[in-house]
C-alpha cells in the first residue's frame, strides 16, 4: 500500500483541472431546467412563423423532452467512445482534445435563436452530450489514477463535486434577471466555452497520468518523475512497484475488449456491479428533480419554484462535501446504501407530499423539504460513488472497456428518465415518484449482496480478490463477495 497520502499542489492542480469537464457535465445537466418556458416560447414562435399556427401542445412536449434528453445520446456516444482516446493519446491529451466537441456545441447552441432554429438548439445539445460523455470517462478515470490510493475515494468524489458545483451555476445563472430571459438563454447555454477554454489553458501544466506513462507507454522515469511531483517526496517506489504488478498482470490480460468483459468469469462480476451501480444512480431518479425540478415545484403549489430548484442545488453541493469528508472513513460500500435507503423513504414522504396538496395548502413545504432530503441522500453515496469506483474495481488492462460501458449504461439510464419523465408523470400524476421508490429499494438490496468494500485497496488487491472469486465460482454465488466484503470493518 502507498504510503504518500499527501494533498500536494501539484496534485490539487492535475485534479482541479481536470474536473472543470465535470463542472461542464454539471452546467449542461442543469442548464435547461430554469428556462424550460422561455425556451419553450421560442420554439413556438419559431413553429408558428414556419407554420403560421400555434405549436401542438404534445409536440411542444415532444420536442422539450427530446431537447433535454438528446444530451444523454450524446452522452451514450461519448461515454462509449472513451477507450478509443485513453490508451492512444494518454488520458492528459484526451481530456485536451475532447474541448474541441464543448467548442462546436456552443456555436450550435449560441446561434440557435440567432438562425430561428431549434433544430440547431437539438443538435447543439447533442453534441454537448458528446463532449460530456468523453469527460464523464476521462476525469473519473484520470483522477483515480493520479491519486494516491488512501485519498482515492476523497479525490474521486470531487469529480461529482464538480457536477453539482455546475449545476448550482447553471440554475443561478438561469434565474431571470441573469440569462434566464428571453433575450440572453442562448448565452446562457453557450456559456460552456468559458470553462472549455479554461481547461485548454490549464491542462498542458498537468502531468499524463503516471499510470499510463508506466503501463501503457513503459517509460518508467517519466511515470516516476510525475509521481515526484504528484506526492511530493522522492519516495515513490511502493506506487512504483505497485505499477508494475499492475503492469505484469497486464501483460497476462492482453487486451481486454467490452466482449471479454461479459465472456470471461473473472471479469463478468465486477461489470455487473459496475453496470447496476450506474444504473442505481440514474434510476434513483435524480435527474427528474435536476431536469424539471421547476414544473415539479411549480404543480406542488410553490409559490417561487425556481429559487426552490436553487435550493435543491445548493443542498445537492452541501452533501457532496460531506460525501468527500466521509467517505475514506466510511467506505463505499455504507455510504451507497444509506443513500439508497434514505432516497427511497424521501420519494415516499414526496409521494404523500402531492398526493395531499389538494386538501391540504401546507403539503407544498413537505415535498420541498422531501426533494431537498432526497437530493442530500443522493449525495451521500449514489451521486459520488458510482463514478469513481468503476476505476477501482478494475485493473489498468480492463479498465477503459469497463468504464466505456458503464458510463454508456449510466448515460442510457439518464436518457430514460429525460425523455420519459414527463409522460410517465402525466400518467401517474402525483405517485409518479413510487416508481423510483421501488427501484431504490430493489437497488439497496443488490448493493447489500453484490457490491464490495474497495476503500483503502490498491487496484491491484482489487482486481485480485475478483479473480478470487471467480475461481469460487463452482461454489456458490452467494459466497463470491465474501472475501472481499468481510474484511470491511464497517459492515
Ligand atoms: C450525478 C449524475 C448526474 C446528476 C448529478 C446530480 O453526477 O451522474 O446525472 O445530474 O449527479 O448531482
Amino acid at each position: 500500500m502507498e504510503c504518500s497520502g499527501k494533498v500536494t499542489p501539484q496534485l490539487m492542480m492535475a485534479v482541479g483541472t481536470a474536473v472543470i469537464g465535470s463542472l461542464q457535465f454539471g452546467y449542461n445537466t442543469g442548464v435547461i431546467n430554469a428556462p424550460q418556458s422561455i425556451i419553450e416560447s421560442f420554439y413556438n414562435e419559431t413553429w408558428s412563423s414556419r407554420f403560421s399556427e400555434p405549436i401542438p401542445e404534445s409536440t411542444l412536449t415532444a420536442l422539450w423532452s427530446l431537447s433535454v434528453a438528446i444530451f444523454s445520446v450524446g452522452g451514450m456516444f461519448g461515454s462509449f467512445s472513451v477507450g478509443l482516446f485513453v490508451n492512444r493519446f494518454g488520458r492528459r491529451n484526451s481530456m485536451l482534445m475532447a474541448n474541441a466537441v464543448a467548442f462546436i456545441s456552443a456555436v450550435f447552441l449560441g446561434f440557435s435563436k440567432m438562425a430561428a432554429s431549434f433544430e440547431m438548439l437539438i443538435t447543439g445539445r447533442f453534441i454537448v452530450g458528446l463532449y460530456c460523455g468523453l469527460s464523464t470517462g476521462f476525469v473519473p478515470m484520470y483522477v483515480e489514477e493520479i491519486s494516491p490510493t488512501s485519498l482515492r475515494g476523497a479525490l474521486g468524489t470531487l469529480h461529482q463535486l464538480g457536477v453539482v458545483i455546475g449545476i448550482l451555476i447553471a440554475q443561478i445563472f438561469g434565474i431571470e434577471s441573469i440569462m434566464g430571459n428571453a433575450s440572453l438563454w442562448p448565452l446562457l447555454l453557450s456559456f460552456t466555452l468559458l470553462p472549455a477554454v479554461l481547461q485548454c489553458v490549464l491542462l498542458p501544466f498537468c502531468p499524463e497520468s503516471p499510470r499510463y506513462l508506466l503501463i501503457n507507454c513503459n517509460e518508467e522515469s517519466k511515470a516516476r518523475s510525475v509521481l515526484v511531483k504528484l506526492r511530493g517526496t522522492d519516495e515513490v517506489n511502493e506506487d512504483i512497484q505497485d505499477m508494475k504488478e499492475e503492469s505484469q498482470l497486464m501483460v497476462r490480460e492482453k487486451k481486454v475488449t467490452i466482449l471479454e468483459l461479459f465472456r470471461s468469469p473473472v471479469y463478468r462480476q465486477p461489470i455487473l456491479v459496475a453496470i447496476m451501480l450506474q444504473l442505481s444512480q440514474q434510476l434513483s431518479g435524480i435527474n427528474a428533480v435536476f431536469y424539471y425540478s421547476t414544473g415539479i415545484f411549480e404543480r406542488a403549489g410553490v409559490s417561487q419554484p425556481v429559487y426552490a430548484t436553487i435550493g435543491a442545488g445548493v443542498v445537492n453541493t452541501i452533501f457532496t462535501m460531506v460525501s468527500l469528508f466521509v467517505v475514506e472513513r466510511m467506505g463505499r460500500r455504507p455510504l451507497h446504501l444509506i443513500g439508497l435507503m434514505g432516497m427511497a423513504v424521501s420519494s415516499v414522504f414526496l409521494t404523500i407530499a402531492m398526493a395531499l396538496l389538494d386538501q391540504l395548502r401546507w403539503m407544498s413545504y413537505v415535498s420541498v423539504v422531501a426533494v431537498f432530503c432526497f437530493v442530500a441522500f443522493f449525495e451521500i453515496g449514489p451521486g459520488p460513488i458510482p463514478w469513481f469506483i468503476v476505476a477501482e474495481l478494475f485493473s489498468q488492462g480492463p479498465r477503459p472497456a469497463a468504464i466505456a460501458v458503464a458510463g454508456f449504461s449510466n448515460w442510457s439510464a439518464n436518457f430514460l428518465v429525460g425523455m420519459c419523465f414527463q409522460y410517465v408523470e402525466q400518467l401517474c400524476g402525483p405517485y409518479v415518484f413510487i416508481i423510483f421508490t421501488v427501484l431504490l429499494l430493489g437497488f439497496f438490496v443488490f448493493t447489500y449482496f453484490k457490491v464490495p468494500e474497495t476503500k483503502g485497496r490498491t487496484f491491484d488487491e482489487i482486481a485480485a480478490g475478483f479473480r478470487q472469486s471467480a475461481g469460487a465460482d463452482k461454489y456458490s454465488a452467494a459466497e463470491e463477495f465474501n472475501t472481499l466484503r468481510g474484511d470491511d470493518p464497517d459492515l
